[in-house]
């Protein structure tokens, strides 16, 4: 049985020797040990659904699926994670869920994980972040992130039909609508991706409504605008050797990580020239999957819906906010490839059909991430990252 994720040695963090090691002698898919004491028992509550699931996140050692996996243990959820830590950390992980070291791309040991869980309680429901998301880096590399996002949605799919997990969760993004016209991003509206990780985004989405026809599973296919923050443990939060969003690129030149943040371009056609986004906090969004999980399993019947703020901030609104918290330096520069002028998302389904209302707004998007941050640069993030 092979253990390791297939991706180059130079992206695998320090705790991947560690796991092979002590992965390696099985014979099965070993599910391994948080290597942090990372424990959330004193949170745990009963789902106010009635419901206790065994959900399987695949991708749970990232940043939007490991606050997924805090909230669905809060939720009194059970929970494993199965994650290659290209860009993931398994210290993310809190030692309540179950970890498995692996690939998508992988169906044999995918197929074998889930025939071994199984064994014990079978999943209820199966959710999906394990994708590449670097727009400029699927301009120049559209392939990988084929291979990835949608060939491992492929293989991750037939090993779920094969598994009888008859329900799943998925990411995508506010990028599969493409350059929209100014207003408000409904989940109705064209799709019309303008770079190649959308069009990634989009064909999953096609390829999930199309296999849910044919072996009648039920969805949630999710649309995120910009997500940002960091859970209030501050045990997690967005920490990627490359940044290329705002909010902790705003708190790396506060915290002295970088000299100055670069706006790029200032001619949009935008009241104050710079692009429009909604930010939605992490945290509200990990709610929104718990909640989307839910509803799939009670209702079957699949969901689309967005999942942002329903507001948009121009970029320099945002960064006459974060002045007013902190300081830093910033400069005008020329426009990025790949940015539409204007995201914002139309949030009237999720409200309506989950009972969804994001609870935290700028601000706590905005200390969230510097407290992170700054506890980062600190030395008392995990060891593993
Ligand atoms: N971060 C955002 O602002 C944003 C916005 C819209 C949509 N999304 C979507 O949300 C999801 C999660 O994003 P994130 O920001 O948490 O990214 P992330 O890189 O932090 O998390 C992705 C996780 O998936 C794992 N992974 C990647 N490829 C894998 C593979 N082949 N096999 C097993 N594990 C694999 C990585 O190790 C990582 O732990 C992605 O699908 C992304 O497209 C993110």
């Amino acid at each position: 049985m092979q253990l390791e994720a297939q991706d180059t040695p130079a992206q695998i963090p320090k705790t991947r020797a560690h796991l092979k090691s002590e992965a390696g002698t099985s014979t099965h898919p070993s599910r391994l040990t948080s290597a942090k004491t990372n424990s959330l028992s004193h949170m745990n509550r009963a789902s106010d659904s009635g419901l206790n699931l065994k959900v399987l996140v695949v991708g749970g050692a990232g940043y939007i699926g490991s606050h997924t996996v805090y909230e669905l243990i809060r939720n009194g959820h059970q929970v494993v994670v199965y994650d290659n830590l290209s860009s993931g950390h398994q210290s993310a992980v809190p030692e309540q869920a179950g970890f498995y070291l692996g690939d998508i791309l992988d169906e044999h040991q995918l197929e074998q994980v889930l025939a071994q869980e199984s064994a014990s309680r079978p999943f209820d429901v199966a959710m999906h972040f394990a994708a590449k998301l670097i727009v400029p880096e699927s301009v120049t590399q559209p392939l990988r992130y084929y291979h990835n996002n949608v060939e491992g949605l492929r293989v991750m799919l037939s090993a779920l039909v094969a598994g009888g997990v008859r329900n799943i969760v998925f990411s995508s993004t506010a990028a599969v609508y493409g350059s929209t016209t100014g207003g408000e991003c409904h989940e109705d509206d064209r799709t019309i991706p303008i770079n190649p990780y959308g069009e990634t985004k989009l064909a999953a989405e096609r390829m999930i409504a199309w296999t849910a026809q044919a072996h009648g599973l039920n969805y949630a296919i999710l649309r995120y605008f910009n997500v940002a923050g960091a859970d209030t443990s501050l045990q997690i939060g967005l920490n990627k050797d490359q940044l290329t969003h705002l909010v902790p690129l705003i708190m790396q030149a506060a915290l002295g990580q970088r000299e100055k943040l670069e706006i790029f371009g200032r001619d949009y056609n935008t009241p104050d020239g710079t692009c429009i986004r909604d930010y939605v906090h992490v945290t509200d969004l990990a709610q929104a999957h718990v909640m989307a999980g839910e509803y799939i399993v009670k209702n079957e019947r699949p969901l689309l819906c967005n999942l942002g703020s329903g507001r948009g901030f121009s970029v320099r609104e945002v960064v006459e906010e974060a002045l007013s918290m902190f300081s830093f330096r910033y400069a005008y520069a020329p426009r990025r490839c790949g940015d539409p002028a204007k995201l914002i998302a139309n949030i009237e389904r999720a409200r309506h059909l989950l009972g969804w209302q994001p609870q935290r707004n700028l601000q706590t998007i905005l200390q969230s991430d510097y407290d992170y941050r700054r506890r980062l640069i600190s030395g008392q993030e995990p060891a593993s990252q």
